[in-house]
């Protein structure tokens, strides 16, 4: 049976487009993207999503208290039968009862090597902080902001010249390449969480 996962976006869907890409290519084998959620009407990853003919839900979240909105996508989750919950651009810190429904089956990728610079625009506060390296992490979630075990990371440089832009369009790319590599290595089953520690194992 192919493993179904849900993604969750707000925006672009640059990071969904990378999986899903993956997953067309059977790089990530034995997956299917079961359904993309956004709780932003009109954001770009849902229309990406539909033109590849997969399903999409768009759950408005304006004004909502924040666990009456994640019941309401956490039952259009369970509808779908998801397995596992990638975090692509999903701009919303999830609540308990999110997570406790889903125990170290949620996903996200961050543009920074956590725990540095959490939260938003993290590229200018690595610029602004004036570190040397940045990068992109996979991490499981928790209910605490860009917190949780770290899947994967990777290293970029950071040159004299670069700007808010062209340092995060390095990091994108990378982020695009690790995100599917960590999807794999959980979907694998091949590790296990040690602490904040996620060890591989074989
Ligand atoms: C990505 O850079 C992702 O790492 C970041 O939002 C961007 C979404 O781009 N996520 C966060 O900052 C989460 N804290 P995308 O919609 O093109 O994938």
């Amino acid at each position: 049976m192919k493993k179904r996962i849900g993604v969750l976006l707000s925006g672009r869907g640059s990071n969904f487009e990378a999986l899903a890409e993956s997953v067309a290519a059977e790089r990530i084998p034995n997956a299917e993207i079961a359904i993309v959620v956004s709780n932003r009407d009109g954001a770009p990853g849902i229309q990406r999503a539909e033109s590849r003919g997969i399903r999409t839900r768009v759950i408005p979240s304006k004004g909502l208290e924040r666990e009456t909105y994640d019941r309401q996508v956490v039952a259009v989750l369970n509808e779908h039968k998801v397995d596992l919950i990638c975090l692509a651009g999903y701009m919303r810190l999830l609540s308990p009862f999110f997570v406790a429904a889903f125990p170290n089956r949620i996903l996200n990728i961050h543009p920074s090597l956590l725990p540095s610079f959490p939260g938003l625009e993290s590229q200018r506060q690595a610029l602004e902080y004036g570190v040397r390296f940045a990068g992109c992490t996979v991490h499981f979630v928790d209910e605490n902001l860009d917190a949780g075990p770290i899947v994967l990371q990777a290293v970029v440089p950071v040159l004299d010249e670069d700007t808010e832009a062209s340092l995060s369009e390095k990091i994108l790319k990378e982020e695009h390449r690790i995100y599917s590599q960590a999807l794999n290595i959980v979907l694998e089953g091949k590790f296990k969480i040690e602490g904040r520690r996620v060890i591989r194992t074989n």
